[in-house]
């Protein structure tokens, strides 16, 4: 089952999620025409493409409504456009050069089989660059998973959608290939957050956001209550200090291009 995104609690980390994307393209070493963004949600990052490679149009998908309806009402920018569909039906036009997904993959089941045919789609000079959070075992998403798995919490939260990613090394076997150069590799940044319950917030806005959905639906009290045990043990595992609070936050990136760029 997936849960609708809400773009205003997600843009409120906005700038330490803007930077594995930035990191990402440091890495990409194409001159497109035609770039897409895989799940752009929205639209806040999408125009760095545009900083990056002027000359290009941008594209960018997304499969929740809110989401692109949020990039649409921002958006400024007539070589960028933003239209609602699945990244598993997408498949490239005339052009396409590159393709970037950022934070996106994780929330589609089985999407290392999806990858070599991405690439397919690209031609000579193509490029397909992502990254993914590799934090899955944290206690963030221990925790979660933890008391999600709990009563009175668990009856409820059977079967929601979970995000999954791997590591670099099986994104690379996935892509590496005659005539393809894939740089794999991944980081571990350290976001300094401030505020009241800092790690809740901004589990809040992706990885809990399907449990807290759903708990909520039944009944808003329940769902406060999850937040509130959620809140307490995650105080404990990432505990404030008088400079903030410390999220370590790893991430897995992923560049294959082809060798005649
Ligand atoms: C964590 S947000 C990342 C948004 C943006 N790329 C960024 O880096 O800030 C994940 C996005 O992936 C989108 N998404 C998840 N599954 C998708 C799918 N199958 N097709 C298209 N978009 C998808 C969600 O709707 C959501 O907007």
């Amino acid at each position: 089952m997936a849960a609708d995104w809400d773009p205003q609690a997600y843009l409120r980390f906005a700038d330490e999620r803007s930077r594995p994307f930035v990191d990402l393209l440091a890495r990409v070493d194409v001159d497109p025409r035609q770039i897409t963004d895989l799940g752009c949600g929205p639209g806040q990052l999408t125009p760095l493409l545009r900083s990056r490679w002027p000359a290009a149009s941008v594209e960018g998908i997304d499969a929740s409504s809110e989401m692109v309806q949020r990039a649409v009402a921002d958006n400024t920018d007539p070589l960028v456009t933003y239209r609602q569909g699945d990244l598993r039906a997408w498949r490239a036009g005339p052009i396409c050069d590159l393709v970037v997904s950022n934070a996106a993959l994780q929330w589609v089941p089985g999407h290392l089989d999806l990858l070599p045919g991405l690439a397919d789609e690209l031609g000579t000079g193509g490029c397909l660059a992502f990254s993914v959070p590799g934090n899955f075992a944290a206690p963030s998403h221990a925790l979660l998973r933890e008391l999600a798995g709990a009563e009175p919490y668990a009856a409820h939260t059977a079967g929601l959608e979970r995000p999954a990613a791997h590591d670099p090394a099986t994104y690379l076997d996935a892509l590496a290939r005659p005539g393809w150069r894939v740089d794999a590799w991944e980081s571990t940044y350290l976001h300094l957050l401030t505020g009241p319950d800092p790690v809740l917030r901004w589990v809040a806005g992706t990885g809990a956001r399907p449990v807290l959905d759903a708990l909520g639906e039944v009944d808003p009290a329940l769902r406060a209550r999850f937040e509130a045990d959620y809140a307490a043990a995650l105080r404990a595992a990432y505990p404030p200090r008088a400079y903030g609070t410390v999220l370590p936050f790893r991430r897995v990136f992923c560049v294959a291009q082809t060798e005649f760029a």
